[in-house]
């Protein structure tokens, strides 16, 4: 099932609550809320408090995105605050079973995310255990960056390696999602579709979001 899940970082921050709603009636299924340190990748941008601020002002999901050396030490914090959903990247997690029986033990999705240079084989021990994956199909950091073609590949693996497992779990689809590439990555088998510039860069959010996840049910038949 397509889900679109608006990532908050394109948005104007001012103005955070009037975004969302207009994202909410274009037909945004979640809100991506991407965490960033200043360490695991180059850019910072918000953390706890908004993730609570943003719980009293939207009732869809909050899908928290955590770029950050050390996850395990706010998963609860993130729960705490309302994170509906938690991904956190294999590159910086040496127990990644245990940071991921975390997140479900307190109540969230966990999900596993995969840099553009990360093998799909990394999460190979563990695909029976995630509630979702998410392919970054560009490097981590910044909106706005170019869509990396190599992620539809890496998007078909995914889904080949959970099939085999048994897990049904959805491919969440992070970078340079817009009108063009929304076809391919849904053929590819991607059902998440985080996108953060097509939506808040557009001038008009609602309408926006309406057109891509149009564009992405489509392409699904
Ligand atoms: C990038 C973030 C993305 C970003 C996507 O590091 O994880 O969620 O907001 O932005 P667009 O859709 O503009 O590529
Ligand atoms: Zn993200």
């Amino acid at each position: 099932m397509i889900r679109l899940a608006p990532s908050i970082l394109a948005a104007d921050f001012a103005n955070l609550g009037a975004e969302i709603a207009a994202a909410a009636r274009g037909g945004a299924d979640q809100i991506h809320v991407d965490v960033m340190d200043g360490h695991f990748v180059p850019n910072i941008t918000i953390g706890v408090p908004v993730v609570k601020s943003l719980r009293k002002i939207t009732s869809l999901p909050l899908d928290v995105h955590l770029m950050i050396v050390d996850p395990d030490r706010y998963i609860d914090a993130f729960i705490d605050a309302g994170a509906d959903m938690v991904s956190v990247h294999v590159e910086v997690l040496p127990h990644l079973h245990r940071t991921i029986t975390q997140i479900k033990k307190l109540g969230a999705k966990a999900g596993v995310v995969l840099n553009p240079s990360t093998p799909v084989s990394s999460i190979e021990e563990i695909a029976t255990d995630v509630d979702f994956v998410l392919v970054m199909s560009v490097n981590p950091g910044f909106g706005g960056q170019v869509f990396i073609p190599g992620s539809l590949k890496k998007i078909r693996s995914v889904r080949t390696l959970l099939d085999r497992a048994g897990n049904r779990a959805p491919i969440e689809v992070d970078g340079g999602i817009d009108l063009t590439t929304v076809s391919s990555v849904v053929d590819a088998g991607a059902e998440w579709l985080v996108a953060g510039h097509a939506i808040f860069g557009s001038g008009n959010a609602e309408h926006a979001a309406r057109a891509l996840k149009d564009k992405a049910a489509a392409a699904l038949k």
